[in-house]
């Protein structure tokens, strides 16, 4: 018989416990085990709850009983859990998380503390809520040289986007029903700012190319200063704007993971996805490319990536040798994002035609309903960013806002 905990029991908590009851029997057939909850830690009292009896808010309960060979971590942040796992593993035991802070935080370390112990960290449902993307990379495409990932990451912009771009939804509506669902981070600022997104691309960066990439190190910019004009003009143009977190091997062999609104067009999967869903293209040279796609957020979808770790966890005699990656001291390996080249999306008020064609040459300018005098849209031409910066510079008027393309790879 093999023991779990689950630490913490709020929406994935909760979810995780639910969907395990729900499914023991065939969990157990898949994983070859005999498990079950032994413990549910929290702070709160469930005293209505069916699983009372497995409730504590003692975490020594859990690291000192000797049964216990799996923990589930979903408390998420890093005040508890990040002293909690490091124990966990300590002592010998499995743990699964849904935290990406956690893993895009302290992976590296954590990861070494399992390999020293012969213990497994797993954390599928840190990325991608229901998707299967952590396995397949080490495992299924173990093959290939990736040469990058582009995605969208985070189901709550991408719920709210799909609200304001097909409902008119105003942000703060959208936001707060996606708070409402389970899908918003506790701080939803992660999730606009795209501080969430960024900790998974960083954990998708560090599994793809061995070094652990923190996010401090990667350029980053949630969806708040969007606006409707801008959409109007991102679907005239044939596309719409999606945040997408996106890592790609450069030419001087550096990485560059960034974070980002974009224009994604038509052709590409990605602009197609919509609501709660995520979706995450891979680019390799034995499969070219290959999309996974689901739900990226919410209670069930994210206790499936959990209780698919604790199965898998409960099948593992040894520590995984391919879901791994090695610390880093500095981001020397980590490529300026102002040195891409890319073409961007510019929208400007009082500035005339001429000055654009001065300044940019040849651009493609788009249009849009009740487009007011003064007001032109236009993308230019491909360019490294410093340089479009420069010329940004140079034009004069009012710049109301700029968005990159996102470049098909
Ligand atoms: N707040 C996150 C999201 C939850 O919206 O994607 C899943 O990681």
């Amino acid at each position: 018989m093999s023991k779990i905990a689950v630490l913490g029991y709020g929406v994935v908590g909760s979810g995780t416990v639910e969907l395990f009851y729900k499914n023991k029997d065939k969990i157990c057939a898949k994983s070859g085990k005999d498990l079950d909850i032994k413990y549910i830690l929290d702070i709160r009292d469930f005293p209505d709850s069916p699983y009372a009896d497995k409730f504590t808010k003692n975490f020594d309960d859990i690291v000192n009983d000797p049964e216990v060979t799996i923990v589930a971590e979903v408390i998420g942040g890093m005040k508890f859990s990040y002293g909690y796992v490091k124990a966990c593993l300590e002592n010998g035991k499995n743990v699964v998380t849904s935290n990406k802070e956690l893993v895009a935080e302290k992976g590296a370390e954590l990861l070494k503390i399992a390999a020293e112990h012969n213990c497994n960290f797993l954390f599928e449902a840190s990325t991608g809520g229901a998707i299967p993307i952590i396995r397949p990379l080490h495992v299924c495409l173990a093959g290939n040289d990736i040469s990058a990932v582009a995605g969208i990451l985070n189901g709550t912009t991408n719920f709210i986007l799909t609200k304001m771009i097909n409902e008119q939804m105003a942000f703060s509506d959208a936001l707060e029903m996606a708070q409402k669902l389970g899908y918003a981070e506790q701080d939803p600022t992660a999730d606009v700012e795209g501080h969430d997104a960024c900790r998974k691309i960083c954990i998708l960066s560090s599994l793809v190319f061995g070094k652990h990439v923190y996010p401090k190190w990667v350029h980053c910019e949630g969806i708040t200063k969007l606006t409707l004009e801008d959409v109007m003009y991102a679907q005239s143009w044939g596309g719409e704007i999606k945040l997408i977190g996106s890592v790609k091997k450069c030419n001087d062999g550096k990485i560059l993971p960034m974070v980002r609104p974009a224009f994604v067009c038509n052709n590409n999967q990605l602009s197609h996805i919509s609501d709660v869903f995520n979706g995450v293209m891979v680019y390799g040279d034995g499969f070219d490319e290959v999309m996974f796609y689901g739900r990226g957020a919410g209670k069930l979808p994210t206790a499936s990536a959990v209780v698919g770790d604790i199965a898998a966890v409960a099948k593992m005699t040894s520590t995984s040798i391919s879901q791994t990656w090695a610390d880093s001291t500095d981001d020397s390996f980590i490529a300026d994002y102002k040195d891409d080249v890319v073409s961007i999306y510019v929208r400007a008020n009082g500035v005339a035609a001429e000055k654009i064609s001065e300044v940019f040459g040849t651009v493609e300018y788009l249009s849009r309903e009740n487009q007011p005098d003064g007001e032109l849209a236009f993308i230019a031409p491909a360019m490294q960013e410093k340089l479009f910066d420069e010329k940004l510079a140079q034009l004069g008027g009012e710049i109301l806002g700029t968005i990159r393309v996102l470049e098909l790879e």
